[in-house]
């Protein structure tokens, strides 16, 4: 009865459910081990021409817990430091073994317009059924003028997006830094140089902490730190409210692909019903494993079931006319009674919230 299938940008997928950019992507082997327990889709760790220039440092993760529980992770972590020749051989492969899967190459260059030419005519040259352009990655890179550098500036990205799109014969989507001012400038720019899709959120920039019995901050390696991309459950509201105003601002014109502290099948129904065709997973599969997916589509499937819906057609999208302005909340809440005393006071508001809890 219930069907998770969802056609997107000309690629089918068995459920919404997509690795994202991350660790749980880094090589073929863990890539087909996410493949075998039935994730939709994968994102590849990034590629990019010359990886002998990614050197990486350790320890490069920090946590923040909450009792047992991991609700933040911080990290350091640059993008792939293999080969591109290597990612080709392994594209070969999992396409040859998983040809119904989509495999999505995630690639970053430096400012160049015949480099970003070559990253993504090999990649899809090697099988990509798609490619996610890493405008976003906010630490290590940016120093050289990549990743969020990149992404942060409409302009830089308009261009970017352009020169990919000039040799891509497969879905383009365009991933955000949320370390912005307006979310919708650059995924506008993004679109409109002809990218089919937006991904959202990557990490957002953060300090994790300070350690107050060696005064360092975390994670401290040989003693200094710099700052670092958050994720996890902590950065879903932020994710949320970013998916909320690309969705609002774009409507038909692009796909998305929501990616922010999702770890359950009620995360992934609550950025669908803000308007996202598929959902990422990096730090929830890093906390929980693959088998995840398993989880995920259970509980969306309960979701669905509760409310009668059949296909995630059914409900994208749907949440997003319960968005206003404030000023139209005020509207609603007190318009009706026009012509009363609608002064705000603190006394009146608690009065009323009391009210509305009982
Ligand atoms: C350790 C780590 C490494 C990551 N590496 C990449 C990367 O190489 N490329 C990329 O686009 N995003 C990368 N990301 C960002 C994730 O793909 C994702 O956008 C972000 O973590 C938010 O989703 P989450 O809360 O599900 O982790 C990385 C995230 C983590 C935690």
């Amino acid at each position: 009865m219930i069907d998770l299938s969802v056609h997107v940008d000309g690629l089918r997928l068995a459920n919404p459910f997509i690795i994202a950019s991350g660790p749980p992507s880094t090589n073929a082997n863990v890539i087909a081990r996410a493949f075998d327990e039935g994730w939709g889709g994968v994102v590849c760790k990034t590629i990019v021409l010359d990886s002998t220039k990614i050197v990486n440092v350790s320890p490069r993760y920090a946590r923040w817990r909450v009792g047992d529980e991991i609700v933040g992770w911080e990290n350091i972590e640059l993008i792939s430091d293999r080969p591109i020749e290597t990612w080709e051989e392994e594209f070969r492969t999992l396409k040859m073994r998983y040809p119904g899967r989509a495999l999505i190459a995630s690639v970053m260059e430096e400012y160049r317009r015949h480099a970003w030419h070559e990253i993504v005519e090999r990649v899809q040259r090697a099988g990509a059924d798609a490619i996610e352009l890493n405008l976003s990655c906010p630490h290590g890179l940016p120093e050289r003028r990549m990743g969020s550098a990149m992404g942060q500036s409409p302009e830089l990205l308009r261009e970017v997006c352009g020169w990919a799109r000039e040799v891509a014969r497969v879905p383009v989507w365009a991933k955000m830094t949320p370390n912005v001012t307006n979310i919708v400038d650059v995924a506008r720019a993004a679109v409109e140089a002809g990218c089919r899709g937006i991904s959202a959120i990557n990490t957002v920039l953060s300090v994790m902490g300070v350690d107050l019995t060696t005064l360092r901050p975390e994670p401290t390696v040989e003693g200094y730190s710099t700052s670092g991309g958050y994720s996890g459950r902590a950065v879903k509201p932020i994710a949320l409210r970013m998916a909320m105003e690309i969705a609002r601002e774009m409507g038909s014109r692009a796909s998305l692909s929501a990616v922010g502290g999702i770890e359950s099948g009620d995360d992934a129904a609550e950025f669908i019903l803000l308007g996202a065709s598929t959902v990422q997973v990096c730090t929830g599969v890093m906390i929980h494993g693959y088998e995840l997916v398993k989880k995920l589509e259970r509980d969306l499937r309960a979701f669905m079931e509760r409310h009668a819906f059949r296909s995630i057609e059914d409900f994208r999208g749907y949440s997003l006319r319960y968005f206003t302005s404030h000023a139209e909340l005020v509207a609603k809440k007190h318009g009706a009674k026009s012509g009363q005393d609608t002064a705000w006071s603190a006394e009146r508001f608690i009065e009323q919230v009391d009210r509305e809890s009982k």
